[in-house]
């Protein structure tokens, strides 16, 4: 398949790495948006590890999606200094705002929210990124906007 192919191409070219997995996912996932399901055989056969052994990390790193994104993609900072500045309340209003949880997207593939940890954007905690952006000290009104802004 296309997927197959494009991520036997990705594998040779990073093979040479010294502990080339991390790298090999972090390719597929650019060239694809996200590390599909029958990408996993293809790495594992390449390296000689267990399909179990690919998945294991894939899912152990929040920096991978097993799923496509939606057409934005909202991460939340869940790290130490945003916690302090009540990220959890925000997590939780987003989730019910949204009606998803973290590594979900809205069922119309409007939107994909993601916790990250620490965007380097402490001094503005509680943060957040959209598409790429950063947006600091969230609050309320910031929250609406962003909500109106990926559902539109
Ligand atoms: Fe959230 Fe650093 S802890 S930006």
């Amino acid at each position: 398949t296309e997927i197959t192919s494009r991520t036997a191409a990705i594998i040779q070219e990073m093979k040479g790495l010294e502990g080339p997995l991390l790298p090999i996912l972090h390719g597929i996932q650019e060239e694809f948006g996200h590390v599909p399901k029958d990408a996993l055989p293809v790495i594992a056969e390449a390296l000689n590890i267990s399909r179990a052994e690919v998945h294991g990390v894939v899912s152990f790193y929040h920096d991978y999606r097993s799923h496509p994104a939606g057409r934005h993609v909202l991460k939340l900072c869940q790290a130490e200094s945003c916690q302090s500045m009540g990220s959890d309340a925000i997590a939780a209003k987003l989730k019910q705002l949204l009606g998803i949880g973290f590594h979900e997207t809205t069922r119309d593939g409007s939107v994909t929210l993601e916790p990250v940890y620490c965007l380097g954007l402490c001094a503005c905690s509680p943060a957040a990124m959209l598409d790429g952006e950063v947006i600091g000290r969230l609050d309320d009104e910031k929250l609406d906007e962003i909500v109106a802004e990926v559902l539109s």
